[in-house]
């Protein structure tokens, strides 16, 4: 027998979220007039001059007031400008895509630095595609594969056809289908009793959910019920899908479908960032504006994030003047912790800002982060521990804000997670975090400050 073909799951090209760090800030938290709320709202604590400012950056993208210009979140280390990005992006909408990166990033062997630029540029434009399709809609209440022999002559037995009834309100209708459409049921795991529809051109298979006339099975379920469809069971719908420019540019830059061995390569193999050429983007283009012309698709504008912004060079800030003045552009945040220092690849001329050659800079609308008092570090570290989960006694949030004061927060914050597991194994009750846990991890991990002075003076690494 042959050994089966690994059916290869068609995964989205979005990027995992690696902002864990950030998980107890969900919005802006800001009232309806733009004000800050001034306490835990969105878990923004403080910051509200930049909060405000950011509200408003929001508003002017909703107005599609931002072509050519971008925003650049200016402050010290651990100042909140990771987390008021993503708050931005959040504002600004669900199904809005948000890519960040950070500088470095793009820095490879193979593909171009530009290149990579231009990649996250596109994985930050959404396209909404509206499309009426011809469909059979409706609850499944036949599902037979009609075999017959093999007609090469072997022992298995192929399947000629597939039998589907499709119910929906207004009557059944039975379809008999090419065995094409059967692997694709299969791939959803339809069974009878579920609602799907059938786009009639294509043979694409989806699964709506599961009929609301089995809702009361079971009690507790996984199962998302939806009710019978109404209308005929063939008729035009209306679809909405969500992509990005990247995902076009992927999806035709490599060889689909066809049976032979290169193209089944081709799908085990990672897709090569290398074979999305300028001209395959300027194609895909302009068959997106003809759609938006037709008003088939909305253009999605989402946020690209640049973290660490000075690590961009001379050469990527030019490109990044140019891109953003072209049409497709989402809003670009970048950030930067840095203050005069030198533009990476032109050592040569004079400091500047951030890092940043002017001509960028004039576009930008800096946005300064500005460090915390006391009051705030205590409620950002209580937001924080709440989060984890971590239950921290009162002396011992008082020192770990005091350690926020002197050092650093991130510091503070650094320290709250070992000292949960220094407390958690001397098997106090509720895992309490106390005092002593606190100053335990203090003396174990040093701040960056202690270490490089360690390291400067006579003990350091290096005679
Ligand atoms: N105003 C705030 N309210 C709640 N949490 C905050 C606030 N500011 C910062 N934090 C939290 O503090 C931590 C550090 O902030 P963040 O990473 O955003 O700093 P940053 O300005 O990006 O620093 P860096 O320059 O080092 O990248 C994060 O966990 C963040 O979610
Ligand atoms: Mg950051």
């Amino acid at each position: 027998m042959a050994a089966p073909v690994p059916i290869a799951e068609v995964k989205g090209t979005a990027r995992e979220n690696r902002t864990a760090a950030h998980s107890h800030i969900k919005g802006l938290g800001l009232t309806s007039d733009g004000r800050a709320v001034p306490s835990g709202a969105g878990g923004f604590i403080g910051q509200a001059a930049a909060r405000e400012a950011c509200g408003l950056v929001v508003d002017l993208v909703k107005a599609k007031k931002m072509s050519g210009r971008a925003v650049l979140l200016a402050g010290g280390p651990a100042t909140g400008k990771t987390a008021l990005a993503l708050a931005v992006s959040q504002e600004l909408g669900t199904k809005v895509p948000f890519c960040p990166i950070v500088g470095s990033e793009i820095y490879s062997a193979e593909v171009k630095k530009t290149e990579a630029l231009m990649e996250n540029f596109r994985r930050a434009i959404g396209l909404r595609v509206k499309e009426t399709k011809e469909v059979y809609e409706g609850e499944v209440t036949e599902l037979t594969p009609e075999e017959a022999e093999n007609p090469l002559g072997g022992y298995g037995r192929t399947i000629s056809h597939l039998l589907i009834t499709l119910k929906s309100a207004k009557g059944t209708k039975k379809l008999r289908l090419d065995p094409s459409i059967y692997e694709a049921i299969q791939k959803e795991r339809v069974r009878l009793g579920d609602v799907v529809y059938i786009e009639a051109n294509t043979g694409a298979v989806k699964r709506v959910g599961r009929s609301d006339a089995y809702a009361t099975e079971f009690d507790l379920e996984a199962e998302e019920y939806v009710p019978i469809p109404k209308g005929d069971v063939h008729k035009k719908k209306e679809i909405v899908q969500d992509v990005t420019l990247h995902d076009l540019d992927v999806a035709n830059a490599r060889p689909q479908g066809g049976q032979d061995i290169m193209s089944m390569m081709g799908q085990l193999m990672k897709p090569k960032k290398t074979e999305i050429t300028e001209k395959l983007r300027l194609e895909i283009n302009k068959v997106v504006s003809k759609y938006i012309d037709q008003g088939i698709a909305d253009l999605v504008p989402g946020v690209l994030f640049i973290d660490e912004v000075h690590m961009l060079d001379l050469e990527t800030f030019t490109f990044l003047n140019r891109a953003l003045e072209s049409s497709l552009s989402p809003l670009v945040i970048l950030a930067s912790n840095r203050g005069l220092t030198h533009i990476r690849g032109g050592e040569s001329l004079p400091l500047a800002a951030h890092g940043i050659p002017p001509d960028l800079l004039a576009r930008l609308l800096i946005v300064p982060t500005h460090p915390y008092q006391q009051v705030e570090i205590s409620k950002i570290i209580g937001a924080r521990a709440k989060t984890e989960g971590l239950n921290v006694d009162s002396a011992a949030l008082d020192y770990v804000t005091e350690l926020g004061v002197k050092v650093s927060l991130r510091y503070a914050l650094q320290l709250l997670a070992p000292a949960s597991v220094l407390a958690k194994v001397s098997g106090r009750e509720g895992g309490k975090i106390t005092l002593d846990d606190v100053k335990e991890c203090e003396g174990l991990f040093l701040d960056a400050k202690t270490s490089a002075q360690n390291m400067g003076t006579a003990n350091g690494f290096i005679a």
